[in-house]
């Protein structure tokens, strides 16, 4: 009988880190657009993932939008600005425009300067990997709030600074009125293999900051300044949905980066890991495989309780709403 307890036990342990994992490999974007204007975002998902159900919409100013991107999901979210549609319905944007001729992106990507927020859903370790990336230049301040989720450096990220006011005039955009509507990055502007990290400067090595990309990197901290800018660029979480702000307010968003690079250099950094307790059950589910046939008999005789407590477990685990 203690056995068949046991046995209970550990294939409940097993069902129930499944589906804990099963629900955190989801993840639900909320896009907000604080801007004074338009914007109408663009979303790309990496080559061999599907895509959201939407690729591109409009968001007025104050509006919000929320989508539930499936378990797995890799892609990137932009932001298009002066868009319009000419006399024959062709619709695009003087920035980020994606090249579809419609509202929709359908698999386009944004046409540089675009800022990009880029998200790895349940990838390494089952984390997930985010960043808000300025290597394809810059048209709008975006912020990347992680909520509900937990890691070492599952915090805040994003460029919040206007650098189409403070770009260069050698990589400023600008629209038909003249304003500036993006700033380019060198490897746009100047094609050269060390600003775009390629040919002889394509290793993380050979590749160094430049001038250019440090402007970037001295504006917004926390963004991708140039290819190999990985260590304080990505960030991870484990289990959070993401809340993606365009314009966010200058005072709550430096508030909120500051707040996120603070615990990265601090405490935050020890070992007090989840893995412990998950590879413990992981240990637990190897035994299953390992467990005798009598499992079968308590599988079947103790099914409908099983039943009822991963129902249980189900409602009890966070939602994603
Ligand atoms: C976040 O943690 C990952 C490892 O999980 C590390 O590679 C990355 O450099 C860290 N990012 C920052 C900004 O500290
Ligand atoms: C892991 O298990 C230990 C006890 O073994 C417990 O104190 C700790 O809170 C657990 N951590 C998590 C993240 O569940």
């Amino acid at each position: 009988m203690e056995r068949l307890r046991l046995c209970s036990r550990v294939l409940l342990l097993a069902l129930t880190n499944f589906l804990i994992s099963e629900v955190h490999s989801s993840a639900t974007f909320t896009i907000v657009n604080k801007c004074e204007f338009t914007v109408w975002p663009g979303i790309l998902s990496n080559a061999g993932i599907a895509p959201l159900p939407t690729t591109g919409f409009a968001l007025q100013k104050g509006e919000t939008k929320t989508m539930a991107a499936p378990s797995s999901w890799g892609g990137r979210f932009w932001g298009r600005t002066h868009c319009s549609e000419d006399s024959a319905g062709k619709f695009s944007c003087v920035t980020g425009d994606c090249g579809s001729g419609k509202l929709e992106c359908s698999g386009g990507g944004a046409s540089p300067p675009a800022t990009l927020a880029e998200f790895k859903i349940d990838g390494d370790g089952g984390k997930d990997f985010y960043d808000v990336s300025l290597v394809d230049g810059y048209n709008l301040p975006m912020l990347v709030v992680p909520q509900g989720g937990s890691g070492d450096n599952c915090t805040t990220t994003g460029c919040v600074v206007d650098m189409n006011g403070a770009c260069p005039s050698e990589l400023r955009v600008t629209g038909v009125g003249g304003e500036r509507v993006a700033c380019k990055s060198a490897c746009e502007a100047f094609g050269k293999e060390q600003f775009c990290c390629s040919g002889a400067y394509g290793t993380p090595d050979s590749c160094k900051p430049s001038t250019y990309s440090q402007m970037f990197k001295s504006a917004c901290p926390l963004a991708y300044s140039y290819a190999y800018d990985d260590k304080s660029s990505t960030f991870t979480c484990t289990g959070a949905d993401y809340l993606i702000t365009f314009c966010p307010s200058p005072s709550a968003s430096q508030k909120s980066s500051s707040d996120g690079q603070g615990p990265e250099s601090g405490s935050d950094e020890s070992n007090t890991s989840p893995f412990d307790n998950s590879s413990m059950v992981y240990e637990g589910a190897l035994e299953v495989s390992a467990a005798p046939s009598t499992c079968i008999d308590v599988v079947r005789g103790q099914a409908v309780a099983v039943a009822v407590a991963i129902t249980a477990a189900m409602w009890r685990l966070p939602q994603p709403f």
